[in-house]
């Protein structure tokens, strides 16, 4: 008898430890913009899109090395060309898909593709 209250109180309590993790990681995840909102917030590149090169593609993309350009100072003028980016098909711009989350290089977070591939919906502006 109480043994079987004993697993029952486990049982509750690893419910709410699965349950209660999953609500966790959803309010620590970063907010992720939506990129087919045409009144989502305009994404600006210098502050919005150069922190994600700074912080993850740098190591390899720099001046010099590995092209695409991804210093803060030389990645718009790297990029500005069909090789990267297609603003009549955001979706298949190249650095959106190398680095996308579904990829086998380097990737971007979810909220972080979501971000770049606003900026290119919003029409790649050097903003
Ligand atoms: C560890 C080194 C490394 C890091 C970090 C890295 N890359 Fe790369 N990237 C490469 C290499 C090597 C290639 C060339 C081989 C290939 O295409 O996979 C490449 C290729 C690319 C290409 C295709 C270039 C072309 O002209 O075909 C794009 C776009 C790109 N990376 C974007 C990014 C982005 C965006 C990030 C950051 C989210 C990033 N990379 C981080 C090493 C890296």
């Amino acid at each position: 008898m109480i043994m079987k209250a004993l697993k029952n109180l486990l049982s509750i309590f690893l419910i709410g430890l699965i349950f209660g993790g999953c609500a966790y990681n959803w309010i620590v995840e970063e907010p992720v913009i939506d990129p087919t909102d045409p009144n989502a917030e305009e994404v600006s590149f210098s502050s919005d899109i150069t922190p994600i090169f700074a912080s993850k593609c740098t190591a390899c993309h720099t001046t010099g090395n590995q092209m695409p350009d991804l210093t803060s100072a030389n990645a718009y003028n790297s990029l500005n060309s069909s090789r990267y980016i297609n603003t009549s098909d955001p979706a298949s711009s190249l650095i959106y898909t190398k680095a996308s989350p579904t990829g086998n290089h380097v990737q971007y977070s979810e909220a972080e593709a979501a971000l770049v591939l606003t900026w290119i919906t919003q029409g790649a502006q050097n903003n």
